[in-house]
């Protein structure tokens, strides 16, 4: 028996708003599950139309290079369409 996957708590800055991160999905996702609007396109981590900013938290990477620059990862961009949750987070945008 596969154990549930990992949830966490996911708040969406300015709106305030709560969702819930699942740890096995990317935040896009999440996201759209939890009714909440994000732009995307191409949903594999090449476009940058769904870029935003993790205020609080960590995400992983199932590819190896997301669309994103070693500067814009260290600055907390992240690509919600690629990002999985690894902890409870904030994050911040979209367009941030
Ligand atoms: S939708 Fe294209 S990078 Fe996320």
């Amino acid at each position: 028996m596969t154990p549930d996957p990992a949830r966490f708590a996911g708040r969406l800055e300015p709106l305030g708003v709560d969702f819930e991160a699942r740890a096995d999905r990317p935040l896009l996702l999440s996201l759209e599950q939890a009714g909440l609007p994000w732009p995307s396109s191409c949903r594999n981590g090449t476009c940058r139309s769904c870029i935003g900013r993790l205020a609080q938290g960590r995400v992983r990477y199932e590819i190896p290079w997301p669309g994103l620059s070693a500067e814009e990862k260290a600055e907390g961009c992240v690509l919600p369409c690629v990002a999985f949750p690894i902890c409870d987070l904030v994050l911040q945008g979209p367009g941030a």
